[in-house]
């Protein structure tokens, strides 16, 4: 008898993290270098010490019974020197690669994910005219150890890199004043948090969207030559509504916010859908979020609907391109709502499946507690982990996801 909430033969059932977020000691990255000089951030140092602990994660991952692990690689270790290749790194994810693969564990590989090395952002990041030969000379770079690596993601969040890259654009242009980053979180007045999330969240331009679309475009080209991996990218889906009133508004915030970028999948082999909140968007724009007790660690609503909305919109963006869930989760500090969240959006997640959308796998954020851009309160992790001792300790979400994949239904 198949269970009424079984998900397609062969979904892969994961977790993700980043190499920022976990490595420890990324020092010739560019947010290194930003932890130090923006007011109030604190900083990554040793992170989880996943750089030397990555054979345990992956095993800690395989042990509760998950079969694929999302991770990055940092181009800052790969090309610490603009045109110079660290062997060694690329023989250290490697290593990762293989730790998983003796596991059963299908590596998802980002060769992207936020940090760049910090000569890249000193000379323009992807603002710069020479950004796409940069990238794809490091891209191909990396191919050489993607052998038997299945999917790739060649950026993760393009459209949230965009919109911070807008946002600075009108910072220097004196258009917007103070800097105000919505990863690091302080007290904000409302009127802060207004202004934040219309800089950041909503006004991304979309000619800088395009610019990242044709960057991508041409990493994927170099992958497709030189290795038989699937090719896609992972987009920050805001699963945004509009409150009555704000349905054109709607369509203008979220072309620039994600729409340029969904358009930019088109011809992918996959998609990556990330998803954790949803947001109204009124005829002014985004309506900031209203704190309330079940809020998240990072002042979100608890939306576990999210997801669905956000796979919904993918599909009908992309026009049929497989979907992979790469990222899904919750800061909390209480499992249990970890749990409940996650199975409420699965539950949504299996209701578009069954009308049809190829999803191929969930993998959720994130295997474990980790380095959230700029603190260390958010705690995402299916694996809490001691900051002075690494020491990993399961939580009960990580045996509950196993036994999911397990079984490949929701009980
Ligand atoms: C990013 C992750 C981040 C997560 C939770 C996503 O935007 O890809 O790096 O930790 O959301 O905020």
């Amino acid at each position: 008898m198949t269970a009424l909430t079984a998900f397609p033969h062969g979904f892969l059932w994961g977790a993700s993290t980043a190499g920022h977020q976990i490595e420890g000691g990324n020092i010739n990255s560019d947010w290194w270098h930003k932890e130090q000089s923006t007011p109030g951030m604190e900083l990554s140092l040793d992170a989880c010490d996943s750089y030397h602990r990555f054979e345990e994660d992956v095993a800690l991952l395989a042990d509760a019974g998950l079969d694929s692990y999302r991770f990055s690689l940092e181009w800052s270790r790969i090309e610490p020197i603009p045109g110079h290749i660290s062997r060694a790194a690329l023989h250290h994810y490697r290593r990762v690669i293989d730790a998983c693969l003796a596991r059963h564990v299908t590596p998802v590989v980002t060769l992207q994910h936020f940090t760049t090395p910090h000569w890249f952002a000193e000379a323009g990041g992807w603002a710069a005219p020479e950004a796409e030969e940069r990238f794809v000379r490091y891209v191909t770079a990396t191919t050489s150890i993607l052998e038997g690596v299945e999917w790739v993601a060649t950026m993760n969040e393009p459209n949230m890199q965009a919109a911070i890259m807008t946002a600075m654009a009108r910072m220097v242009a004196g258009a917007d004043g103070e800097w105000i980053s919505p990863t690091v979180e302080r007290e904000m007045s409302e009127e802060e948090r207004h202004r934040a999330s219309r800089n950041v969240i909503a006004y991304a331009d979309p000619e800088i969207g395009r610019r990242l679309v044709g960057i991508h475009h041409a990493a994927r080209e170099v992958l497709r030559d030189r290795t038989d991996a699937k090719v896609g990218w992972t987009i920050a889906a805001g699963a945004l509504t509009a409150a009555p009133g704000g349905e054109e508004k709607l369509l203008e915030v979220r072309y620039g916010k994600e729409d340029v970028f969904w358009e930019g999948s088109r011809g992918d082999d996959w998609a990556g859908v990330q998803a954790y909140s949803s947001q109204q968007v009124d005829e002014h724009g985004p309506v900031p979020h209203v704190a309330h007790p079940d809020s998240t660690l990072v002042g979100t609503p608890y939306r576990p609907d999210s997801l669905e909305i956000a796979v919904r919109h993918a599909a009908e963006m992309t026009g049929g391109v497989p979907l992979l869930i790469t990222e899904n989760g919750i800061a909390t500090a209480d499992d249990a709502q970890r749990i409940r969240y996650t199975r409420e959006a699965l539950e949504g997640l299996h209701a578009a499946i069954a009308d049809g959308i190829d999803v191929r796998g969930y993998l959720h954020w994130s295997l474990l507690d980790n380095y959230e851009w700029g603190h260390w309160a958010p705690t995402f992790g299916l694996i809490a982990v001691d900051r002075e001792t690494f020491v990993r300790t399961p939580k009960p979400s990580l045996a509950w996801l196993g036994e999911v994949a397990h079984r490949n239904a929701l009980d």
